[in-house]
Order: C-alpha cells, then sequence, then structure tokens
C-alpha cells in the first residue's frame, strides 16, 4: 500500500509518499518539505495570510518532487491523504483541496487527515508498536498528554490551560531578543547557562491531573529579565537554561500523572512517545529518557524530521485509515479546530 500525503496546516509546506513495509511500520520512500520559517522571521511569527499564499506557490512543484522522488506516478498510488485542520485554515484549504484534485484526476480514495492524529501516529510508522501507548504531544501549537488506544480512539488526559511549551520558548526567545523561531536558540543558550541561578516557577507542578499552564513561568522570565537589564551575554544563557530546567521538571511531573491515570484506566501502555517540534529538545529528550528508564517503559522517540511537522506522518496516517477502510468524500470541509479527544474538549471548555 502507497499513499502520497500533504501537509500545510501551518509555516510548512509538505508531500511525502509512504509505503507499508512487510515488518508493521512504513517506509518513507520521499519526503519533500519547504519552510517558510525566513517569510515570517521579519514579524516573530507566522502570519497567516502569508502562509496560504507561500502554500500556493510551491504545492504543485513539492508534491511532483515527491512522486518522482519515490520513483512513482500518480496511477501507481493507493490513495492520496491530506490534512484537513486542525490548523491555520487558508493553508489548510490550499493543500486540502489538492490533495481532493488529485485524488479525483486519477480516481484514488481520498483520506482527510487529522494533523494532531498523524503526529499521534508517526511512531507506529518508525517503530511500529502496538496500542495502546502514552504520547506527549509537544509542539509551537500543541501540549497535550494522550492516551492513544487506536486509530481514531484517543483519551487526552492533559492539555495546557494557555501556552503550548513550544510557544513559552518561542515567547522567552522573543523578550531576550533572539530570532525566531526560538526553541533551538533558548536550547543552545541553555547549554552554556546555569540552570540553577534563576529559580522559576514550576506551575501545577504535584496538582492532580496532568494539565500544563506555562504563562506564569514566561512572566517570571520577563520580570527577572527586566529587573537585571540590561542584560549581558552570560544572563542571557543563565535565563535560558533556568527557564529550560523549570520546563523540564514541569514535564515530567505532568508526564508521571498522566502515566498513573493511564495505568487506571487501560493497565500497562506499550511505550511513551514523544512527538512534536519540541521533541528536537536535547535535554527533554534526555530527562524523559531518564524518567522512562527509571519506570521501565519504552520510550519512543521518532528522529526530529518526522517530529516537527511533515509529509509523512499524513502519508502514514492516511495509510492507517485506509486499510481500515476509512476513507472520506470530497465535500470534506476544513476544519480549523479539529480535538483529537471531542469529550474532553467539551469538558475542558465548560460547556459539557
Ligand atoms: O511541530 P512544530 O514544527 O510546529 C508546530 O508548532 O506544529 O513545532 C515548532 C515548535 C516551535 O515553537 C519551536 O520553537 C519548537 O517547536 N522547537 C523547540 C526546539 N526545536 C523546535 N523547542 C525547544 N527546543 C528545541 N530544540
Ligand atoms: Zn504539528
Amino acid at each position: 500500500m502507497r499513499v502520497l500525503g500533504i501537509e500545510t496546516t501551518c509555516d510548512e509546506t509538505a508531500a511525502s509518499v509512504v509505503r507499508m513495509s512487510g515488518r508493521g511500520g512504513g517506509d518513507v520512500l520521499s519526503n519533500e518539505i519547504m519552510s517558510q520559517i525566513a517569510e515570517h522571521a521579519a514579524y516573530g511569527g507566522v502570519v497567516p495570510e502569508i502562509a496560504a499564499r507561500a502554500h500556493v506557490e510551491v504545492i504543485d512543484r513539492l508534491v511532483e518532487r515527491a512522486l518522482s522522488r519515490a520513483g512513482l506516478r500518480l496511477a501507481d498510488l493507493d490513495g492520496v491523504a491530506a490534512a484537513a485542520g486542525p490548523g491555520l485554515i487558508g493553508g489548510v484549504i490550499v493543500g486540502l483541496t489538492f490533495g481532493k484534485a488529485l485524488a479525483l484526476a486519477a480516481q484514488k480514495p481520498f483520506i482527510a487527515v487529522n494533523h494532531l492524529e498523524a503526529h499521534a501516529l508517526t511512531a507506529r510508522l518508525t517503530d511500529a508498536i502496538e496500542f495502546p501507548y502514552l504520547l506527549l504531544l509537544v509542539s509551537g501549537g500543541h501540549t497535550q498528554l494522550i492516551s492513544v488506544r487506536g486509530v481514531g480512539d484517543y483519551r487526552r488526559l492533559g492539555t495546557t490551560i494557555d501556552d503550548a511549551v513550544g510557544e513559552a520558548f518561542d515567547k522567552v526567545a522573543k523578550m531576550l531578543g533572539l530570532p525566531y523561531p526560538g526553541g533551538p536558540q533558548v536550547e543552545m543558550q541553555a547549554a552554556s547557562g546555569d540552570p540553577q541561578r534563576f529559580s522559576f516557577p514550576r506551575p501545577m507542578l504535584r496538582r492532580p491531573g496532568a494539565d500544563f499552564s506555562l504563562s506564569g513561568l514566561k512572566t517570571a522570565v520577563r520580570l527577572e529579565a527586566e529587573r537585571i537589564a540590561p542584560l549581558r551575554p552570560g544572563d542571557v544563557a543563565d535565563i535560558c537554561a533556568s527557564f529550560q530546567a523549570a520546563v523540564v521538571d514541569v514535564i515530567i511531573d505532568r508526564i508521571r500523572h498522566a502515566l498513573k491515570a493511564f495505568r487506571q484506566q487501560e493497565g500497562d501502555p506499550s511505550a511513551l512517545v514523544v512527538a512534536g517540534g519540541v521533541a528536537a529538545n536535547g535535554a527533554i529528550r534526555r530527562a524523559l529518557s531518564r524518567f522512562c528508564g527509571e519506570s521501565g517503559l519504552l520510550l519512543v522517540t521518532p528522529p526530529p524530521v518526522l517530529c516537527t511537522d511533515n509529509g509523512a506522518m499524513i502519508a502514514w496516517a492516511g495509510i492507517e485509515r485506509l486499510r481500515l477502510g476509512l476513507t472520506d468524500g470530497l465535500d470534506f470541509a476544513a476544519r480549523p479546530r479539529w480535538p483529537l479527544d471531542a469529550d474532553a474538549e467539551r469538558v475542558h471548555n465548560g460547556k459539557a
């Protein structure tokens, strides 16, 4: 089974062909990506209109390249998958419409993929792990702990009540005058800083449940930076190291709580899976690996190119759905919001 996947929900245009392999996982035959970081950098964040236009400009070339690198023609595919949300609506419409048009022209099944589900299932592409597992999804837009019970079957154990982890990294970078995107910059600075110089708060630590809150930590960083201004290079490094240490402590504490809830509900998870751009952070990876070692838990961290937004994860989610007969009509509409666990979302918004 070979599926083309298209991703345009945020600031990367991506297209990939993935083939189901005999050992249970998948083979990535091509994985084309074009980042728009340079176009958004001047604004310190993603500008939706610029993103949508940039997707339009490159999507056809990118898909063509994904097919030719895979050595395939449209007719060789078993299906076309496109991310249908959640994300910036203008961009989502570009990839979704392009995917539908290809499926229609080639007379292939179409699969509308939830971007979050694609992140959640990537560990099965790379490591062929079994359900159920505990997922930590940490990106610029999302921070969630999810019990992944099967394709289309997710229970959210925790989420952030304010900023996403990647967003907190980006905002801290911005207030320290570091370029966008801030996560890698903060990590680089932290490498030469003193994580104990500032004792920043660890919001939610030891609180029941597995929710996150990061805005208090971000404010504490801002107040400290203002207090000791003007900042010397050593100060920036120490602030980054102390901030990152606080984030690591919060993440480990929240996972500990989520794991307890998981074990009560589902028994033992097959693994702890980490996905999303923040999973590229070395300090977080090391802490997770220590935690999993102590808890006797398998840790699965897909390689960074498959942790950040990419087309292969969309293609793989397409394969997972297609083999269960879960295809979609060409009238499937783009969804700016599309929670994995709709019940948890309603409870969280106080609407249940
Ligand atoms: O998954 P992703 O590529 O895009 C979405 O947000 O969906 O994640 C990007 C986020 C940004 O907030 C970026 O600052 C953060 O991931 N990030 C990092 C690191 N690399 C990327 N955060 C901390 N440390 C890193 N090394
Ligand atoms: Zn993402």
